[in-house]
């Protein structure tokens, strides 16, 4: 019997060993899922890019307008000058782009404060104002 016990404790240090093994593979396997994250502008092998968006700094004048100005805009809702309707537009126009924006993003009569887009920035109100009057 005395031989033996040596023999058990080898046993047991390989199965302790191979165990060991394993769970580092296990971990391995856990550790490297194929979900990786990797900011824009960084160079990220094959990770799948993400593009952070800051505020509404990327949205465009289209969005802008479709979002918030086109419910009114669109049909003429409470006398609002029509997109792409030139007669409607002529006279405004006269009042020049800056004052347009300023009307616009301070609201004028049946037209609210910055129209639907309550989290424009005046540049975006700009730039749909600039789509509206490219438009025409
Ligand atoms: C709730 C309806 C409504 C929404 C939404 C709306 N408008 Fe208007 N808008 C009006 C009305 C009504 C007028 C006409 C106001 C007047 O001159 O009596 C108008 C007029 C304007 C004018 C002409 C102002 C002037 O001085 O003649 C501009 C420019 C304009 N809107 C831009 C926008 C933009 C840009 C958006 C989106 C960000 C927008 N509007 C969203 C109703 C709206």
């Amino acid at each position: 019997m005395k031989k033996i016990a040596p023999l058990f404790v080898i046993a047991l240090a390989l199965v302790l060993f191979f165990n060991g093994k394993k769970y580092d593979e296990m971990m391995e396997a856990r550790l490297s899922s194929p979900v990786a994250v990797c900011l824009e502008g960084k160079s990220c092998g094959q990770a799948t890019a993400i593009t952070l968006v800051a505020g509404g700094a990327s949205r465009s004048a289209d969005e802008i307008y479709s979002t918030g100005c086109a419910a009114c805009h669109n049909s003429g809702v409470a006398g609002s000058p029509v997109l792409g309707n030139q007669g409607q537009w002529e006279n405004r126009q006269t009042k020049g782009y800056e004052m347009l924006v300023d009307n616009a993003w301070n609201g004028i009569n049946g037209m609210p404060a910055k129209g639907l887009c309550a989290d424009c920035t005046k540049e975006e109100i700009g730039m749909a104002v600039q789509y509206m009057l490219d438009a025409i």
